[in-house]
């Protein structure tokens, strides 16, 4: 079964690549990161509780974030696989994960903290649809709107060089640990995640099979 994890610094290209493999494998592509920022912009008690973690670039309390990543693998669509997008990000969701379900495939997007950076400060996203796009690597046709739906494009507010450093930070402490805990389960699988689009794709591919 395809039941995949994407673990990598923010920024990397997790969710471009989710949601590319997604399409070609015919499984949801479940980030807890967009379901958070959904929650955010639909005013949910839910998303008024994240918004201060994640406009700092701290982590949301796992309790909140369980909720939601339970009720979302539990839906018809993930029975086939899903691509997991931003969880686990400690030792305790991967703990509840695995108690939640199997897991066949964890890749590590690995890549240097420099191309992270002006990954994340070229970013812009698409509030009304949620299309992310790249001022330098992929821009909209027509600046600053989106291509689908014409809305103003948006900087998400933890792009901030401030946030970012938060977010490396914690990345480093709490997330990293993961690596060796799946890299001793025999599932862990590098991916070098700088290059184009197509190249991690292509590489991404090969690590599942
Ligand atoms: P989340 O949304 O998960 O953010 P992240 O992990 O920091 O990852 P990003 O979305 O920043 O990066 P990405 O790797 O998906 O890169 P992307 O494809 O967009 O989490 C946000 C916050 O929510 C957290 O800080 C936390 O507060 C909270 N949260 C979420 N999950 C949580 C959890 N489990 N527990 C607690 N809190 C949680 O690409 C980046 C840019 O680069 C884009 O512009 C893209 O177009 C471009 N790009 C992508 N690939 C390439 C390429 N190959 N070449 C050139 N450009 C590229």
């Amino acid at each position: 079964m395809n039941r995949i994890v994407l673990l990598g610094p923010p920024g990397a290209g997790k969710g471009t690549q989710a949601k590319r493999l997604a399409t070609e494998l015919g499984i949801p592509h479940v980030s807890t990161g967009d379901m958070l920022r959904a929650a955010v912009a639909q005013g949910k008690s839910l998303g008024k509780e994240a918004d201060e973690y994640m406009r700092k670039g701290l982590l949301v309390p796992d309790a909140l974030v369980l909720g939601i990543l339970r009720e979302r693998l539990a839906s018809p669509d993930a029975r086939r696989g899903f691509i997991l997008d931003g969880y686990p990000r400690n030792v305790a969701q991967a703990r509840t994960l695995a108690e939640i379900t199997p897991v066949d495939h964890v890749l590590y997007f690995e890549i240097p903290e420099s191309v992270l950076v002006e990954r994340m400060s070229q970013r812009r996203s698409c509030p009304t649809c949620g299309t992310v796009y790249n001022l330098l690597t992929n821009p909209p046709r027509t600046p600053d709107r989106c291509d689908r739906d014409g809305t103003p494009l948006i900087q998400r507010p933890d792009d901030t060089e401030e946030a970012v450093r938060t977010r490396l930070a914690v990345y480093r402490e709490q997330t990293l640990p993961l690596l060796d805990l799946y890299r001793n389960q025999g599932l862990l699988r590098t991916v070098a995640a700088a290059g184009s689009v197509e190249e991690v794709n292509a590489r991404v591919r090969a690590a599942l099979r």
